[in-house]
């Protein structure tokens, strides 16, 4: 039976969660502070780039399901289910930022007036939702009778649609069976499909989206290790990575060795659970953590000192090529660009740089971007291929190498086919790969 679902946040996460909450069947009001997102989404537009997410917004808009407002009071007695779609950043500690959860849920807290639930989706450190029903219930009407439950979202960028419509599996945090059962209510198809659901307390749940994170994050930089052995002992880390990823156990995804993670969620996730380790004094896993960072952090420095190195030292007024700012492909987002750290690296030491991305944006001061692959790769000394776009595994190397000054390819991502590339007569360098292959 359809539920009334607010959804409180709709950026990247809430947007695609209230979008998915009408296709489920459910009568959805999104909820945000910023007036111009709210008309976006309510003429059935999507204020990001996310594969599939316009047409589910223009589906629901249009059919009267979904709709969106600035106005807490709308939705707080209205809505069966609350759930708390807010950013929760990186504070200058490393911690995470909860002043946007607190900042929702003082808003919403003092029109309700009936019990009711309010269930997290935000990433979180673990403690936060005890705290956070404490908070809602002082400042409520209905006290006692709201309940905090835990639900972490898994969704990944360019795949958000999906990821919200046939989640891998469902978690939900909750203290009784009723809120347990409202929400597979607000499951039901989904669970109807077989979706694993894992029922735990709050504290589980708030654990497993940064375990999640963390494990994703200490993958690839196992193997962006290993692509360090394979560099300095000979070897081939993508064969590497294929061998042992066929153990089941090991699986092949996130195993693609390359300049690292970046984006919104995965560099900030692991650093709040390595604060929140440190506060619990768990420090085993603060310095796990720590590792994983360095190791990542290191691979965009040495792509960036590899490119300084084959332009023999010294980068001062060369015209270097980028392929790639989204800090990966199919979205286009740069917030923590394993990219633009390189772009800007060289930047800083003289070079010229010219990015071309497909879709996203490049606003950072010494980098120009250009709008095609041709632009940015005109008279360039040498190109960086740093963000694997499908698209560039399709360029045509004989016609790049008549525009380049010198065919060097910096393959960061080892996603180029260098037999290919070699026979155009490109140099093509990939830190990790056998130079056979
Ligand atoms: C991630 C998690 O996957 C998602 O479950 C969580 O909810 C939010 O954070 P996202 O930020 O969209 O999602 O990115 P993801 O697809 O996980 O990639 C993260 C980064 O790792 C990217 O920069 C990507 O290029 C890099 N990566 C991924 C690798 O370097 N190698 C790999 O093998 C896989």
């Amino acid at each position: 039976m359809a539920l009334r679902v607010s959804v409180i946040g709709t950026n990247y996460l809430g947007a695609a969660h209230a979008a998915g909450m009408a296709e489920f069947g459910h009568e959805v009001i999104g909820v945000d502070i910023v007036e111009e997102r709210v008309q976006t989404l309510n003429a059935g537009r999507s204020p990001i780039f996310e594969e599939g997410l316009e047409p589910l917004l223009t589906k629901h808009t249009s059919s009267g399901r979904l709709r969106f407002t600035t106005d807490h009071r709308e939705v707080a007695d209205w809505a069966d289910v609350h759930f708390l779609c807010v950013g929760t950043p990186q504070s200058p500690s490393g911690a995470a930022d909860l002043s946007q959860v607190h900042a929702a849920a003082d808003s919403l807290a003092p029109h309700l007036t009936r019990p009711t639930l309010v269930v997290g989706k935000s990433t979180v450190p673990v403690g936060t939702a005890p705290a956070l029903q404490e908070r809602l219930r002082a400042a409520s009407p209905a006290g006692d009778g709201i309940d905090v439950a835990w639900n972490p979202e898994f969704l990944r960028e360019a795949y958000a649609v999906e990821d919200t419509l046939r989640p891998d599996r469902i978690v939900l945090g909750v203290q009784n069976e009723r809120a347990a059962s409202l929400l597979k209510r607000c499951y039901a198809m989904p669970l109807s499909e077989n979706t694993p659901i894992i029922e735990c307390d709050l504290a589980t749940a708030e654990l497993i989206k940064v375990a999640a994170n963390a494990f994703l994050a200490t993958k690839i930089s196992f193997i962006n290790a290993m692509a360090q052995m394979c560099q300095a002992a000979g070897g081939d880390v993508t064969l590497l990575a294929d061998a042992i990823g066929h153990d089941k156990r090991i699986g092949r995804d996130f195993l693609n060795a390359g300049l690292g993670f970046g984006g919104g969620c995965l560099p900030k996730d692991i650093r709040a659970l390595a604060a929140s380790a440190q506060d619990h004094g768990v420090t085993v896993l603060s310095d796990l953590i720590g590792s994983v960072e360095a190791i990542n952090a290191g691979q965009r420095t040495e792509i960036a000192e590899l490119a300084i190195e084959q332009a023999g030292g010294d980068v001062t007024g060369k015209r270097i090529a980028v392929l790639g700012a989204a800090f990966k492909p199919g979205t286009d987002d740069t917030r923590n660009s394993p990219s633009l750290t390189v772009a800007a690296h060289l930047a800083a030491h003289g070079a010229d740089v010219h990015v071309y991305d497909p879709q996203a944006t490049v606003d950072s001061p010494g980098i120009s971007q250009d709008p095609t692959v041709e632009e940015a790769l005109t008279g360039a000394e040498m190109v960086l291929h740093l963000t694997e776009w499908p698209e560039f595994r399709q360029l045509d190397p004989e016609h790049l190498a008549t525009l380049v000054k010198n065919p060097l390819m910096i393959d960061g991502r080892l996603k180029l086919h260098r037999p290919q590339w070699a026979k155009a007569g490109w140099k093509v360098v990939q830190i990790g790969r056998a130079a056979t292959l």
